[in-house]
């Protein structure tokens, strides 16, 4: 039950000109795995995701690559990938206000799925729709069931999202931001709810944020994602003590960590490249300290043992060490 992403190329066509969102994304995440994608705004995140739950439409195309379940395709058109969305391999989105439906109570949306999906009677549909609710930490579920989405708080309606893409028993949960819309203390409540149905249910999770400091606490293994592409992956634990590339060298001075004292953070300077521009060489090379002329040419992401890498020089010290203060 493995899901492979395999130089999986996005572009948009878009009236300023062809963006090129994705330019060969390489990923896969395991049966009760925690995968973390980090990156900047416009790194691509949210565009593998959706490509991975084929919501790319015009004027977005999968130009080339593959996305794979179980080794089957999930891209070609006979139906294999209309039978794992929202099944097998499910999504909860940043912004559940947008996603949920302001007109219907939050048991209908949830026991629409269940219809729909695993052909429930509705009286079916409803028990498992209350019981939904209580594995997420809503509490009295039996009257909740029957209320509309501006009558829960913004963490609850994030809880009903999370019933409601836990509903048919994926196997693969991707969480998008799942927490950017809302206060840090409930922030902490919905990640621990993911950490608990990720032991609990043994779903495998792909968990999108911009902060290193969510992915430490909830993932395993992490992908950092720079203009379209990863450029590293490795575990948790070896990415905070030995970042290979110099992006993710520079992304860790800027995350505050709670195990130290308190350091100046210090961000990165200049901005992503252009994604309209065709371009051959290693798109970090313009804010990277160490580029040199082999970084014109563009490095392969290449897998050394747990680690996965697209740099020429990797673990070359990029940055010179934090200053306390
Ligand atoms: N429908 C679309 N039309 C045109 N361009 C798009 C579309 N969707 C995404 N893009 C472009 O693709 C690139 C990647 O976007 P994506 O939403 O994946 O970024 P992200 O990493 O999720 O960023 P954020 O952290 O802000 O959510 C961006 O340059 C974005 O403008
Ligand atoms: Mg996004």
């Amino acid at each position: 039950m493995t899901l492979t992403v395999r130089d999986l190329h996005v572009a948009f066509e878009t009236r300023g000109g062809r963006v090129n969102a994705l330019r060969g994304v390489n990923l896969s995440v395991a049966p009760g795995e925690t995968l973390g994608i980090v990156g900047e705004s416009g790194s691509g995140k949210s565009v593998t995701a959706q490509a991975i739950m084929g919501l790319i439409d015009l004027p977005g195309r999968i130009e080339a690559g593959s996305i794979t379940w179980n080794g089957k395709s999930l891209l070609e058109g006979d139906g294999y990938g209309t039978s794992v969305w929202g099944r097998e391999i499910s999504m909860i989105f940043q912004d559940p206000m947008t996603s949920l439906n302001p007109l219907m109570t939050i048991g209908a949306q949830i026991c629409e799925v269940l219809t729909q999906h695993l052909g429930m009677t509705a009286e079916q549909a409803r028990e498992r729709a209350v019981d939904l609710l209580a594995a997420v930490g809503i509490s009295g579920p039996r009257r909740r069931v029957d209320q509309y989405p501006h009558e829960f708080s913004g963490g609850m309606r994030q809880r009903a999202m999370i019933a409601m893409s836990i509903a048919c028993n994926p196997k693969v949960l991707i969480a998008d931001e799942p927490t950017t819309a809302l206060d840090v203390t409930v922030q902490a409540q919905i990640l621990d709810l993911l950490a608990e149905l990720q032991s609990g249910l043994g779903l495998a999770i792909i968990l999108i944020t911009h902060d290193l400091g969510t992915v430490a606490g909830l993932c395993q293994r992490v992908a950092v994602m720079y203009s379209g592409r990863i450029v590293e992956s490795q575990s948790v634990d070896a990415i905070f003590e030995r970042p290979q590339h110099p992006y993710t060298q520079g992304l860790l001075r800027s995350t505050p960590r709670l195990d130290e004292p308190a350091t100046r953070l210090l961000s990165i300077e200049g901005t992503p490249p252009s994604l309209m521009q065709a371009d051959d060489g290693c798109a970090f090379r313009k804010r990277c300290p160490i580029a040199a002329d082999a970084c014109k040419e563009m490095p392969p992401l290449v897998t050394e043992g747990a680690v996965q890498i697209a740099c020429h020089f990797p673990g070359r010290p990029a940055w010179q060490a934090r200053q306390a203060g």
